[in-house]
């Protein structure tokens, strides 16, 4: 599938009787980058998971390309192309890293595999080993090759750099950066690592208590340092 367009408009969500999204409003063009910031607890992985269908949706609408999915369930939004990479790496742990892998293939032959050990060579190299042996870093590569597989036309990446070493982040950040390159991907990247996910995005939205509080170019961000130290509360980019 080719990159699509994602079209949020006024969504409002959250879980049971709590709300946590409110009037969220954005839209990231085909084959675009867009990091998703703000501080702990603001809404983030409430946005991704909103997107994917797994919270409770009060109002607004979800369009990928020309579809409303609005009104669809997580598997019909994945069909429509939606990869989501949640947060928590969801890994089999007693199935091997190829075994893993063989999940995400969803009726692509095996040989497929080989795309994701192309785009993560330690994984080829542990792909007898057990989901459970892996490292943090091991984790997240085989969480989101596993996602990359099934083709995703817009794909969603929750702080896959959370706990990972330096050198692990800049391997993982080089890899999203040569997936989108490829232009295939609509690409929304949650990230705590500020710098990483500016470098990366070319669009960025902060989100502040459910609520879009910052739309704009990373460049702006980067020169905006009250709005880096209000929004962001950090003292600088890190
Ligand atoms: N399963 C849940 N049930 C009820 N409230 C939740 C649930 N998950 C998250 N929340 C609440 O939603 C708000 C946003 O959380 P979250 O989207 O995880 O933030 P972030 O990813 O930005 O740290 C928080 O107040 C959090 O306590
Ligand atoms: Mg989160």
């Amino acid at each position: 599938m080719p990159a699509t367009p994602l079209e949020v408009e006024n969504l409002s969500a959250g879980y049971g009787p709590t709300r946590v999204l409110e009037g969220v409003s954005f839209s990231v063009p085909a084959g675009a980058r867009l990091a998703v910031l703000g501080r702990n607890g603001m809404g983030k992985t409430t946005l991704l998971a909103t997107l994917a269908g797994q919270t409770k949706h009060y109002e607004g609408r979800i369009r990928l390309g020309s579809s409303d999915v609005t009104s669809l369930p997580t598997a019909g939004r994945a069909h429509r192309g939606l990869g989501y990479v949640p947060q928590a790496r969801c890994i089999f742990p007693t199935l091997t890293v190829e075994e893993n892998l063989y999940v995400g293939l969803k009726g692509r032959p095996k040989t497929a595999i080989e795309e994701a050990y192309q785009m993560f060579p330690r994984l080829k190299e542990r792909r007898s080993n057990l989901g459970s042996q892996l490292s943090g870093g091991e984790q997240q590569m085989l969480s989101t090759a596993r996602t990359i597989l099934g083709r995703p036309s817009v794909l969603l990446l929750d702080e896959p750099l959370e706990g990972l070493a330096p050198i692990i982040c800049e391997e993982l950040m080089g890899a999203f950066a040569e997936l989108a390159k490829t232009g295939d991907m609509t690409i929304l990247l949650v990230e705590q690592r500020i710098q990483s996910a500016l470098d990366f995005a070319d669009r960025v939205i902060i989100l502040e208590r459910g609520r879009i509080a910052w739309n704009g170019a990373p460049e702006a961000l980067s020169q905006d340092h009250d709005t880096v130290e209000r929004l962001l509360g950090v003292g600088g980019l890190h």
